[in-house]
């Protein structure tokens, strides 16, 4: 991607809008908004309140979350299931577990569900709050890069199958995303990396300003510089609010997310899931296809180029595996 200038200050909005009509609603960003127990208040609107979250973030965080939301509202009832980690509990199995959590605490139509964690949290308690009465609120509390950046946004939740994944799902529209940058310092590496994919895609849709902006922020991101990263993802999530709002449920423009999922998809199927961390197809992927664009005429080279070099951090496990 070649880039017309450098110099432009990506915009930082602590708040987003998504325009969805009566199915609005904001993202927030920003630093310890966990502890931000008025926010919750102001969220949640009835009394029974669900968190899942999984056994590695939990312990992290759940404590806090708790916390602020007796101190917003004192009269919730709030009550918490923890999974096991991994793609391989985004399963019907799990979302059984939380209609039993639901149902043993009474949850009523008015009752939400809290997503602590990454994109298979949020996926399926979001599948689950669908689901529930046909459809209960649910806030995405993203936690890693890719959450926040892309899975938390825009409604698309569901589990996988043995025959695929994320192959049972539904369109329901968190009542709002709260991203606390905070919990990006206890993500491993190589799921920054990952995520850092996902944010390289929206530079690679057209949006050169941003590509260059990436190139040359790429030392402060991967040491985890807190405006930086704020700044990068609040960017993406306003691009992804946008093609969200003109195209809800992928009939054209919002398949444009999909940059580089196709190479991404075929490659995780052939090295077996679990292999390739999905930020690290995506980033593949986008290689791939910017590679292939060039062949056909319809970018050039130089474009084939920078993608290559910009997501580098993002494949460097597959050097392991002999890919590229
Ligand atoms: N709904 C969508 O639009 C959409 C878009 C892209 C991807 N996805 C889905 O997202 C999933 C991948 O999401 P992911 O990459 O976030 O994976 P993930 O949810 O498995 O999280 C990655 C790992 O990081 C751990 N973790 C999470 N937050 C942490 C933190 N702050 N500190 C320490 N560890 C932490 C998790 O426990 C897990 O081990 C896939 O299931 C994919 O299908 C959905």
């Amino acid at each position: 991607m070649t880039a017309t200038s450098t110099t432009m200050a990506i915009a930082a909005p602590a708040e987003i809008q998504v325009e969805l009509g009566a199915r609005s609603y904001p993202i927030a960003i920003g630093a310890r908004l966990l502890d931000d127990g008025a926010r919750f208040a102001r969220v949640i609107r009835g009394r029974h309140v669900l968190i899942v979250s999984n056994e590695m973030v939990a312990p992290l965080y759940l404590e806090r979350l708790r916390a602020a939301l007796a101190r917003g509202n004192a009269s919730l009832q709030i009550e918490q299931l923890i999974l096991p980690d991994g793609e391989v509990h985004k399963t019907l199995d799990s979302t059984a577990r939380v209609f039993a959590a639901l149902a043993e605490m009474k949850a009523s139509r008015d009752a939400t569900i809290l997503a602590l964690g990454g994109g298979v949290i949020g996926d399926l308690a979001g599948f689950a709050a669908a689901c529930w009465m046909r459809g209960i609120d649910f806030v995405q509390l993203p936690t890693t890069l890719l959450a926040m950046v892309d899975s938390s946004v825009g409604g698309k939740t569901g589990v996988d199958l043995a025959a695929g994944k994320n192959l049972v799902g539904a369109f329901h529209q968190p009542r709002a995303v709260i991203v606390d940058t905070d919990t990006l310092a206890t993500l491993p590496p190589r799921e920054l990396a990952a995520g850092f994919a996902e944010i390289v895609k929206y530079g690679a849709l057209g949006d050169a300003t941003f590509f260059a902006w990436l190139e040359q922020h790429t030392d402060a991101l991967r040491v985890r510089a807190a405006q930086a990263l704020a700044q990068a993802i609040a960017h993406c999530c306003t691009q992804k609010a946008g093609i969200v709002a003109r195209d809800e449920t992928e009939q054209g423009e919002r398949a444009l997310l999909n940059l580089g999922h196709t190479f991404g998809h075929a490659i995780e199927t052939a090295t077996g899931y679990g292999t390739l961390l999905h930020g690290e197809g995506v980033a593949i992927g986008m290689v791939l296809a910017a590679r292939l664009s060039a062949q056909l005429g319809l970018a050039s080279p130089a474009s084939a180029h920078s993608c290559s070099a910009l997501t580098c951090p993002s494949r460097c496990h597959m050097a392991s595996i002999r890919i590229i």
